[in-house]
């Protein structure tokens, strides 16, 4: 829908008032209507590494869900505000992993006298209490543009991976990426007794996955791929990593939102393309492109959009930015010190992944 214009007018003011004390990210997710004030915007990886690259800035707006307010947090100084217009926008895959649980978890494995040999490897999509888990135990932090490598570096550092919370994009890393067998891996439930594994099943297993997954990725079928490769002929199939993994492995090109969109760009005129992700970026990008003759529908017309990505809207950013220039913080997202210690350590091993 269009942007209401006086709200438009409001975000622009406040804006301009505030300058370069304010730096706005957007990830791919977010509505049209907020990602026109976005000073840049980014896949998850992107915008870490540019929420860090930004040390004038006194407050970081972050226009996407609360983990990556969190991760900025802990990338940036700690006199570096970072705010999130809605505190509602969290990630239910982000939920599906708590600190209890994971520490249970390590004693889990602990009992089966296999901990020593793990190295935690957390999606970027978990609390800040995850990632500090994941770098207390010699760990690091990944995102769908570079979980090959981080699991490389994992399998360098010890024989098993315990993969957090996406068993998706766990499973399809190892599988189609590096060549496990769907047998390397196990599914970890942490609502089960010894999370549903055996001892020897534990010992087995190279790849330790988490049960979590994502509400909107897991949506999409096999069918669905099927589908549009009948109604589409010549359609290119181009997914994103947190979709089960026999939806990937039916696709034809793999990868996270910065991908999906270079692909997009580098795509002949006349090329079509069915894209599995979430629904505002599909359709921007099927807008973005149409014009250039490249036909982009989207995968499933019964997955929608990310509702938590959702939440942040125009009067979510407007009111947050006009209390910043009028010199009131609100919506502050900080992680405690601690935390932030352990999980910086998590978080800078992936940064300096080769
Ligand atoms: P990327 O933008 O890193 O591909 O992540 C997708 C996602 O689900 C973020 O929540
Ligand atoms: Fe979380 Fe999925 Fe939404 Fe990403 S798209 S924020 S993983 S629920």
């Amino acid at each position: 829908s269009p942007s209401d214009p006086d709200l438009v007018e409001r975000a622009r003011a406040a804006k301009a008032k505030l300058g370069d004390k304010v730096f706005v990210l957007g990830h791919h997710y977010q509505r049209d209507e907020v990602i026109q004030f976005a000073d840049v915007t980014g896949d998850s990886f992107k915008l870490a590494r540019d929420a860090a690259a930004r040390p004038e800035a006194e407050y970081i707006v972050f226009c996407g869900v609360h983990f990556m307010a969190e991760s900025a947090d802990i990338l940036t100084s700690d006199d570096q505000k970072v705010v999130l217009p809605d505190l509602a926008a969290g990630c239910s895959m982000a939920d599906m992993a708590t600190a209890e649980q994971v520490a249970e978890c390590w004693d889990v494995l602990t009992e089966a006298g296999i901990a020593e040999q793990v190295v935690p490897v957390s999606y970027m999509n978990s609390s800040a209490d995850i990632k500090a888990f994941t770098g207390k135990h010699g760990g690091t932090i990944c995102t769908s543009s570079n979980a090959q490598r981080a699991l490389e570096w994992a399998f360098e550092q010890g024989e098993k991976v315990l993969f957090l919370p996406d068993q998706h994009l766990g499973r399809n890393t190892a599988v189609r990426d590096m060549g496990m067998s769907l047998e390397d891996c196990v599914l970890y439930n942490p609502h089960k007794p010894n999370g549903g594994l055996t001892a020897e099943q534990l010992r087995d297993a190279k790849m330790i996955l988490w049960r979590g997954h994502c509400s909107v990725h897991g949506r999409f079928s096999l069918e669905s791929v099927e589908d549009v490769r009948a109604r589409i002929p010549g359609v290119n199939v181009l997914v994103h990593p947190e979709c089960r993994h026999e939806v990937v492995a039916a696709a034809d090109y793999v990868g996270s939102t910065e991908y999906i969109i270079k692909a997009l760009e580098a795509a002949p005129a006349g090329s079509k393309w069915a894209i599995g992700t979430e629904l505002n970026l599909v359709r921007r990008l099927a807008n973005r492109f149409a014009p250039e003759g490249k036909e982009i529908v989207f995968l499933d017309k019964t997955v929608c959009f990310c509702s938590t990505m959702n939440r942040i809207d125009l009067p979510h950013l407007v009111w947050a930015l006009e209390s910043l220039a009028e010199g009131k913080l609100v919506n502050r997202i900080e992680v405690d010190k601690e935390t932030e210690a352990f999980a910086k350590l998590a978080l800078e091993r992936m940064l300096a992944l080769p």
